[in-house]
């Protein structure tokens, strides 16, 4: 990555402003996953003993501009104080203002200040260059080691970095860009993706970008569905987006013409209904009956993808391969956790659900990358810049001199 990160600055006593993603699942006030946390103590670690001031910033949740008690981001910053035993982590009350501004003052080399919800100020997601400009003002240096939302122009993400400079990478950024950067542009080959989830039209952009790059494209769960029936597969009732037909046949063809295969399941589990209750069973592909839906590929299609994985030297996995929600339709999704589990391939699990799902099925250490990011990865994937990765300071040009970051 071509961008200024935490190794290259000496912070000693400096006011280091750090965006972070502690959008966390919270339930009764209790933190139901920290992964996202924990995921940015190397950074936060590296700064304390660069005796930074270190000052934290996030959004959490669905906040609509205007403070939100339930999404406050107080958790967050007691389960960081209990991950750092003997550091001080204190917690304001807004992130601008004349109460923030004392307590950035006050705050000493190697202590913590987590600032509350960036969305409860209707500037974060307008990025505000206002907003934005009150936001640098914290800081000396800009971190950015939100990689969950890099995404999004935001104030805290791209607009700070017009009053801040440098901006650079913290190390889970600068983690997740390499791997999953490296499986986009440079992967070691044979380079396989495996895309599942419900809906082809979620995917499509994916699909089309990941065609381009890797050698087979492996397509599972729900939205195989629509790619079956583009094919002339009878699929009963299951989920099929009959306007998306036409775009899975395109698909289709252009990977006849780039000469890649695109596999398919070759059996499912059916039941009448999408309950645990519903009994199910297992068959061909070919043989979905009129009333009944698929909602898992079965173990046909398990060992099917297994031999054409085989060879895979790097694997890209994204989306379930069936509504692994209800345990009966659980299974096809865990095997293939557990299949990349063991496999020697690069592993890059990213989005959402099936970061759920490795987690579920216990493997998630076992996987060489499970990205932080769920509609982040998915948008790198889909060959998109990342706005709050283009915003942070090239290594060419260190952004308030033209030193190339020697001064720095
Ligand atoms: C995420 O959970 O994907 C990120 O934190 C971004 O959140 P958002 O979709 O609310 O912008």
């Amino acid at each position: 990555m071509n961008k200024f990160t935490v190794r290259d600055i000496d912070f000693n006593g400096a006011r280091a402003l750090v965006r972070v993603d502690f959008n966390v699942p919270i339930k009764n006030g209790k933190i139901t996953d920290d992964t996202r946390i924990r995921a940015t103590l190397p950074t936060i670690k590296n700064l304390l003993e660069s005796r930074a001031r270190v000052i934290l910033m996030s959004h959490l949740g669905k906040a609509k501009g205007s403070p939100d008690p339930q999404f406050s981001l107080k958790p967050a910053a007691e389960r960081l104080g209990e991950l750092l035993p003997g550091v001080t982590v204190k917690f304001a009350p807004d992130c601008i203002g004349d109460e923030v501004k004392k307590m950035v003052d006050s705050l000493n080399a190697g202590e913590i200040l987590l600032l509350e919800n960036l969305r409860f100020h209707k500037g974060e997601e307008g990025n505000d260059p206002e907003f934005a400009k009150k936001l640098a003002a914290w800081g000396d240096i800009y971190v950015n080691d939100a990689f969950g939302t890099a995404h999004r122009a935001h104030a805290s993400t791209e607009g700070v970095t017009k009053f801040l400079s440098p901006a650079i990478a913290g190390f889970l950024m600068e983690k997740e860009i390499a791997i999953i950067g490296k499986a986009l542009s440079n992967p070691e080959r044979p380079f396989y993706a495996l895309i599942g989830g419900a809906k082809v039209s979620s995917k499509i952009e994916v699909l089309e970008n990941l065609l381009k790059i890797v050698d087979k494209l492996i397509i599972g769960g729900g939205m195989a569905f629509t790619f079956l029936k583009a094919q002339g597969v009878a699929v009963g009732k299951s989920l099929v987006e009959d306007d998306k037909l036409e775009v899975a046949k395109e698909i289709l063809k252009k990977a006849k013409e780039l000469k890649k295969e695109i596999v398919l399941p070759t059996d499912a589990v059916i039941a009448a209904e999408m309950k645990e209750e519903s009994p199910e069973k297992i068959v061909d592909i070919n043989s979905i009956p009129a009333d009944m839906a698929g909602y898992d590929i079965g173990p046909k299609s398990i060992e099917h993808f297994m031999s054409v994985l085989k060879d895979a030297k790097t694997i890209i996995w994204n989306g379930p391969m069936g509504v692994f929600e209800v345990n009966k339709f659980a299974k096809g999704t865990f095997d293939v956790a557990k299949l990349l589990a063991g496999m020697k391939a690069t592993t890059i699990v990213g989005g959402g659900d099936s970061v759920a799902a490795v987690e579920k099925a216990g493997v998630a250490d076992k996987m060489t990358h499970v990205s932080t990011g769920g509609g982040a990865s998915l948008e790198f994937m889909e060959g998109k810049i990342l706005p709050g990765v283009a915003a942070l300071t090239e290594r060419s040009s260190c952004g308030s001199c033209s030193c190339s970051g020697s001064c720095h």
